[in-house]
């Protein structure tokens, strides 16, 4: 569906939106392994979050739905035969996460995607649910893959990539099958399924490692601060760690609001996102906003179901160029294309580095923001890791194009506010991905 999109105005006001993503995908899939019900208050209307709830349904859990709120009820006994074949859609956490729990039970299942979703990486994960104990069958480590679950060996494994999808992954394993796993994180990254199995059940522990001040072997009059070992973060799940049920309550989306936020960095105007999830590892979008020029209010924090959420109040002003690399753009990983649009739009040259992960999302990121900030008149250069953005003139609207991924479809149609002339987006019912009610929110900011 072509949308046609028009400059505004008008920018601002107070919103709320959808609940995240990927903490719902945990409750729902926590579920197949819950002693009790769990409940699920803002559970999001998007397509992801839909898949894992007809896949956990699949395997027998019963869903009681009444408005956004969902009772889980787990099976007795799974609904599981040698043929049956879990549908994820376009959704990778779910086909990654799922795949951890089916390779932690005594059972056999296919997990299966679409196009988009056939094209990404399942080795990542097949690798250390295969050293686990499970069997997997595919083709090139894509979807479909077959999996053969069981009883798992205990396992110590130090994450290759910085992603919370294969760390959830080989906790979920462990859980399924009373193993204990022990994970160590160079680089945190979002931790919703520590957190969660902590809230609805127990049995996982964490152990930050901080950096220590020892002599400078230069000039031992001198400090300089070391890593006592050669990484971040501990994650420990003991054998007994079990998830006995209990309610989940949904936090706003803080990826989904990032849009909105960047519209306000732009348009030099305020908006307010009420009751947003505001996990740490989550937060970096809210830094880098504050380090570019904008001013960032935080109130009303609170922790509800093991998260942190709160009001953020963005405004924007005069927008300065950033270099982001390293950590730094793992935990903004799925903010980069909004970002990438606020670049755009700010004088000098952002440069985004060690982001090769973005090749592998949905669509190849950094060619995708590329081609439509060509299509601005933005001069921009694709790094094999990243990208150089110089912004700051005046930029012509455009026909943008999707290429199936949410969340370009939705940085786009925030740049087209600020474009001169009207834009269109060829496929924008993409949003229903992460977001359906984008466009509703996006009328309501600029009415
Ligand atoms: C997610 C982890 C990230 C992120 C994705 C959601 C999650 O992926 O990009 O949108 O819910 O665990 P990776 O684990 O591939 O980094």
């Amino acid at each position: 569906m072509r949308r046609e999109l028009h400059p505004s105005k008008n920018f601002g006001g107070t919103i709320t939106v959808p609940g995240d993503k990927s903490i719902a995908h945990r409750a729902a899939l926590l579920s197949v392994l819950a002693e009790s019900d769990i409940t699920i208050l803002k559970f999001p209307r998007c397509d992801d979050c839909h898949i894992s709830l007809k896949a956990v349904e699949h395997l027998g859990v019963n869903v009681t739905r009444s408005g956004n709120e969902l009772v889980l009820s787990p099976p007795e006994s799974l609904a599981v035969s040698d043929d049956t074949i879990l549908n994820c859609g376009n959704s990778a956490t779910t086909a990654r996460l799922l795949s951890g729990i089916v390779a932690g039970l005594d059972v056999t299942a296919t997990l299966s995607g679409d196009e988009s979703l056939s094209k990404r990486p399942m080795q990542r994960i097949i690798d250390p649910l295969s050293e686990m104990g499970a069997e997997f069958f595919s083709e090139n480590g894509h979807l479909p893959v077959r999996i053969s679950g069981g009883k798992l060996f205990p396992f110590d494994y130090q994450l290759p990539v910085p992603s919370a999808q294969v760390k959830s992954a080989l906790l979920l394993a462990g859980l399924a099958s009373s193993s204990g796993v022990t994970l160590r994180e160079t680089i945190v990254t979002r931790d919703h399924t520590e957190r969660m199995i902590e809230t609805l059940g127990r049995g996982v522990s964490v152990r930050d490692v901080k950096a220590v001040a020892v002599p400078d072997p230069v000039d031992p009059r001198k400090k300089k601060m070391k890593m006592p070992e050669p990484f971040r973060r501990e994650i420990t799940l003991s054998s007994q760690a079990k998830i006995v049920g209990g309610i989940v309550d949904v936090p706003g989306d803080i990826s989904t609001a990032t849009f909105f936020m960047v519209g306000a960095a732009v348009s030099g105007k305020n908006i307010t996102i009420v009751d947003v999830g505001l996990n740490p590892t989550r937060t970096a979008i809210l830094d880098h906003l504050r380090a570019a020029g904008c001013s960032v209010v935080v109130s009303d924090k609170r922790t509800v179901s093991g998260e942190l959420r709160g009001t953020v109040k963005i405004e924007g002003g005069e927008l300065k160029p950033r270099k982001i690399h390293g950590e730094t753009t793992a935990s903004l990983i799925d903010e980069i294309p909004a970002i990438a649009v606020m670049a755009a739009f700010t004088e000098g040259t952002t440069v985004i580095r060690d982001a090769a992960e973005l090749r592998l999302k949905e669509s190849d990121r950094l060619e995708t923001i590329t081609e439509n900030l060509k299509l601005m008149g933005v001069k921009c250069g694709v790094l094999e890791d990243g990208l150089a953005i110089e912004g700051g003139k005046e930029l012509a609207g455009a026909d943008f194009r999707s290429y199936g991924d949410h969340r370009i479809a939705m940085a786009f149609s925030i740049a087209s506010l600020f474009l001169v002339g009207p834009s269109s987006i060829d496929d924008a019912s993409v949003v229903r991905i992460s977001c359906p009610e984008f466009y509703d929110i996006l009328k309501k900011v600029t009415a």
